[in-house]
């Protein structure tokens, strides 16, 4: 394992204030659980063998007194549990989801959602359980069974040796036991995610299986994958409780061990009745505390099958990153971009493209043409800095886009994307993610001029936008950037899925509300690049200027 536990460690660190709480009160209630067996002693052995009723009853109150201070220790104890337990929980999630957030759209690319979910719900609240649970579980066997062992060893130390004589074996046992649990619990969770991956895609896509008459392969698949799982979770299910049973059974032999050697010496005389029955109480509360430590053996390899899901989606390297100390854009900033020898590559593959230069004026409009694939939306993309070139550079008003505060630089250069997604919400909310902030009348006005305005504000879109067609998908991004008021705007294929009319119409409502600013359009249709001062051409050799007359 390449992490061991100490990223487990930094989540405990914060709380250790609570740690301490919770173990003080576990501590406590371990106390009180051991007087329970020592009052009966007192009672069998003072009380009822001396008849001495003052005794029975004097005991009996205080076995009650100590069943009430139980009640509210247990109560407090798990309180303050619970809240140690969901603080660690949250915090691991969200930083799970903190780093998701920079991973680059390749990684989401190249996964599956569910596989990520299950990893985000599943693998992390398994080993939240093992850090809270388990650890203060651990921290409790230890004390209960070092305060019950010394106990059982003032009651009658004779009869330790028969009690506790099967634990070599017991520990032998569990250890065996251990790499077969850890290989079904790693299949087990890679099911889980199986499931979930099979799930997320399959109703993401429902539409398409049933234009496909795909159903009932669908179906089949689905049933296939949970008849995997099922077998999987008996055979875990099985070897657990086997592998669980044993201790069990172990214990059980020690209890009659020990029968026959306390029977011997009480009737000897050496051990009086209450000392043997208190001492078979105490066997039995050590047998909790032995399994829990056995049990650790199991639970911390379930927990470490999940700590490395956990940990490679934190270990997964961060494409770009916010610069420490970001600079400035000039105050004439006017969105002026230059293409430096740039060179990129997806990883795995050849470069997408090499050396590209380009000049693209402040305030100009500039068309992007090229074949299907060649690279245009890789370039949007370095643009907005998703990734960065592998070699060269890009700079916005003589500033490389590396040295600018990512969030500003998103701000400047707005970006209508050729697929346009939307978030669950209505119409108001998709515009607003560019502008948290702004008013009704200024979400109206972009509206209106994106030609969204007429869908209703308030009306919902579904998921994924679902209930948008193509070209609503388009006019709300093109509602986004208008918010933004950038310096740059860039088109790719925005208008391609509007009807020629409209994409006319905002093609020019486009020009006008933009006329100063600089327009990076990516298109085929000629009204969409009409106007435009310079048409670049990216090929297999570079990026070539274009006679603008050529298209227009
Ligand atoms: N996330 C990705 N990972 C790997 N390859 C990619 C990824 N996105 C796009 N590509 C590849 O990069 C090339 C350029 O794609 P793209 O920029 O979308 O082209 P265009 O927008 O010009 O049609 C294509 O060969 C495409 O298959
Ligand atoms: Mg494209």
């Amino acid at each position: 394992m390449a992490h061991g536990f100490r990223p487990l460690f930094h989540l405990l660190r914060p709380h250790l204030g609570s740690v301490a709480l919770v173990l003080g009160a576990s501590a406590a209630a371990s106390a009180l659980a051991l007087a329970q067996p020592w009052l009966a002693k007192r009672l069998i052995d003072d009380g009822l063998i001396a008849r001495q009723m003052p005794v029975v009853a004097a005991t009996c109150a205080l076995i009650l007194g100590a069943a009430l201070l139980a009640l509210g220790v247990g109560a407090f104890n798990r309180w303050h549990y619970l809240t140690l337990s969901g603080k660690v929980l949250f915090a691991l999630r969200e930083r799970v989801f903190g780093h998701l957030q920079r991973l680059p759209p390749t990684y989401f690319a190249r996964r599956s959602t569910g596989e990520i979910l299950s990893r985000i719900d599943g693998d992390v609240a398994e080993v939240q359980r093992f850090v809270v649970d388990t650890v203060l579980a651990t921290v409790n066997a230890v004390l209960v069974l070092a305060g019950t062992l010394a106990v059982m060893a003032a009651l009658a130390p004779q009869l330790l040796a028969p009690a506790f004589v099967l634990l070599p074996l017991q520990i032998v046992v569990a250890r065996r036991l251990r790499p077969r649990m850890e290989r079904l619990v790693r299949r087990l969770r890679e099911r889980n995610g199986e499931m979930s991956g099979f799930l997320v895609h399959g109703l993401q896509s429902m539409k398409l299986i049933q234009a496909m008459g795909g159903e009932a392969r669908d179906a089949a698949r689905f049933s296939a994958l949970n008849r995997h799982y099922l077998d999987d979770l008996r055979r875990a299910e099985l070897f657990s409780a086997v592998a669980g049973g044993i201790p069990g059974l172990l214990n059980g032999l020690a209890a009659a061990a020990v029968f026959l050697a306390g029977g011997l010496l009480v009737m000897e005389g050496t051990v009086t009745v209450g000392a043997l029955v208190a001492f078979t109480l105490y066997l039995g509360r050590a047998v909790g505390p032995v399994n829990t430590l056995l049990g650790l053996i199991l639970a911390q390899r379930r927990a470490r099958v999940s700590l490395d899901r956990v940990m490679e989606i934190l270990d997964e390297p961060v494409a770009v990153e916010n610069p420490p100390v970001p600079l400035a854009l000039p105050a004439t900033a006017a969105g002026a971009i230059r293409l430096d020898a740039v060179t990129f590559s997806y990883g795995g593959g050849g470069p997408v493209f090499s050396g590209l230069d380009a000049v693209i004026p402040a305030g100009a409009k500039v068309g992007l043409v090229g074949a299907s694939g060649i690279g245009k939306s890789t370039l949007v993309d370095l643009l907005h800095r998703h990734y960065d070139p592998d070699r060269g550079r890009i700079l916005l008003d003589g500033v490389d886009l590396r040295h600018l505060d990512l969030a500003e630089l998103r701000r400047r250069i707005a970006v209508v994307a050729q697929d346009s997604p939307v978030v669950a919400g209505t119409i108001a909310d998709n515009i607003r993610l560019a502008a948290p902030d702004a008013d009704d009348r200024t979400v109206e006005r972009a509206a209106a001029l994106a030609e969204i305005g007429h869908l209703g504000l308030d009306t919902l879109v579904g998921e994924r936008g679902a209930t948008l067609s193509g070209g609503e998908r388009q006019r709300l991004a093109i509602a986004r950037a208008l918010l933004l008021d950038p310096l740059v705007l860039v088109l790719d294929e925005a208008v391609s899925a509007v009807d020629l009319e409209s994409g006319r119409r905002i093609a020019r409502t486009i020009d006008t509300l933009f006329h100063h600013r600089t327009r990076i359009v990516i298109s085929h249709h000629p009204d969409a690049l009409a106007g435009a001062g310079l048409i670049l051409e990216l090929t297999p050799a570079g990026l070539r200027p274009h006679a603008a007359e050529a298209v227009a």
